[in-house]
């Protein structure tokens, strides 16, 4: 760990969007959970409100709150270490929305690619370019912006489609800042993966997403995950040909879940012959549940028990308060308002 990663601020923010696959786990949740460790300060939140401009039933986004909060909390998410918290139990950030609506130019919203996509959709579709189209969508960016500059934040770890919200989120850190006075920091994005990330793919061999439906959710009774591993794709080789590990789906799935000399000798075994894809699958199979029994075991506790997320959750938002109070009441105190008590 270098000592400039350490003095440094990062946060990320989880939309609640349904039980996590191994993909996310692996291409988003492990090296979040990796990172964090990194830094010195590091605050995590569920971003809930940004979940509302697309969710319509109140039980759906209470209980993927929750099931977004037990999922990072049973991989490894530790409390104590990293701040933890619901973006809806900031007030200040909302507030941080509203002053910064008063510096960022309309035409940024407009060059949103998240807003271009969808009016794009409502073109090639023949309908009006805004229908169906609410303003959170459309200033969704400048809620983000405040998520990012309450805390103070150094790096924020995105996927690709997230660095254009970082970038307005400088633009608007330096529209007030050179409005008013040096008060918000500029924080910079990371990649979430680098060029050589793992794209995992799916038990049809497709990318894995759930939009696909070829995914192995996290969480889940031994049995059902049996019954998705013995389903993955192969092609038609007998036990004894050689075969192309890096082209077999449950060779890739099992470089994720096993150990080195696990995933050598799977190779090694492919390579040569004699590795059938019943075996290999088995093997897949016990490796997923070496790394996801426990967790699974804590995320059906703390589902179970939703009163122990709110106080932790609620713990992580009394902490994640002083940094955003102290934050609100240094712009509201440049641009003429009242400072906060
Ligand atoms: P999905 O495609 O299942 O809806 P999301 O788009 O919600 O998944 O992805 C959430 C996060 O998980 C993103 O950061 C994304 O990069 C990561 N992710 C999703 N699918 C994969 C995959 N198959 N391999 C690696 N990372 C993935
Ligand atoms: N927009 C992000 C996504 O869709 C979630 C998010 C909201 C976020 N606020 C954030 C990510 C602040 C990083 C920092 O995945």
């Amino acid at each position: 760990m270098s000592g400039e990663a350490k003095a440094k601020t990062i946060l990320t923010g989880v939309k609640p969007t349904g039980a996590p696959h191994i993909g996310n786990y692996v291409g988003a949740i492990r090296p979040a959970l990796r990172l964090a460790g990194e830094y010195a300060q590091s605050y995590l939140f569920i971003a809930d409100y940004h979940a509302l401009n697309a969710v319509r039933d109140a039980e759906a986004l209470r209980h993927d709150s929750y099931e977004v909060a037990a999922c990072w909390l049973a991989l490894g998410l530790d409390p104590s270490k990293t701040v933890f918290y619901r973006q809806s139990d900031i007030p200040e950030i909302f507030e941080l929305t509203t002053i910064l609506a008063a510096v960022t130019p309309k035409g940024l919203m407009d060059r949103s690619h998240a807003y271009k996509a969808s009016v794009d959709k409502n073109r090639e579709e023949g309908r009006d370019d805004d229908a169906d189209i609410n303003m959170g969508l459309y200033t969704y960016p400048l809620l983000m912006a405040a998520d990012i500059l309450i805390a103070q934040a150094d790096i924020v770890p995105v996927g690709k489609d997230q660095v254009q919200h970082i970038e307005f989120a400088r633009d608007m850190a330096g529209y007030f800042n050179n409005t008013f006075k040096q008060v918000l920091k500029l924080p910079e994005y990371k990649l979430e993966a680098g060029p050589h990330g793992a794209i995992l793919p799916g038990i049809d061999g497709r990318k894995m997403s759930k939009s696909y439906n070829n995914h192995i959710p996290l969480f889940m009774e031994s049995k059902a995950r049996r019954k998705l591993v013995m389903k993955i794709v192969t092609d038609s080789k007998t036990p004894d040909e050689p075969k192309n590990a890096d082209e077999s789906v449950i060779f890739q799935l099992y470089t994720h879940v096993a150990d080195p000399a696990e995933v050598a000798g799977m190779r090694e075994a492919f390579e040569k012959g004699g590795m059938g894809y019943g075996d290999a699958k088995q093997k897949l199979y016990d490796a997923l549940e070496k790394t996801f029994e426990q967790p699974t075991q804590i995320y059906n506790d703390l589902m179970a028990n939703p009163a122990r997320i709110d106080e932790m959750l609620e713990a992580g938002a009394q902490q994640a308060r002083k940094i955003a109070r102290e934050t609100l009441s240094m712009t509201r105190e440049a641009v003429g308002l009242k400072k906060l008590a």
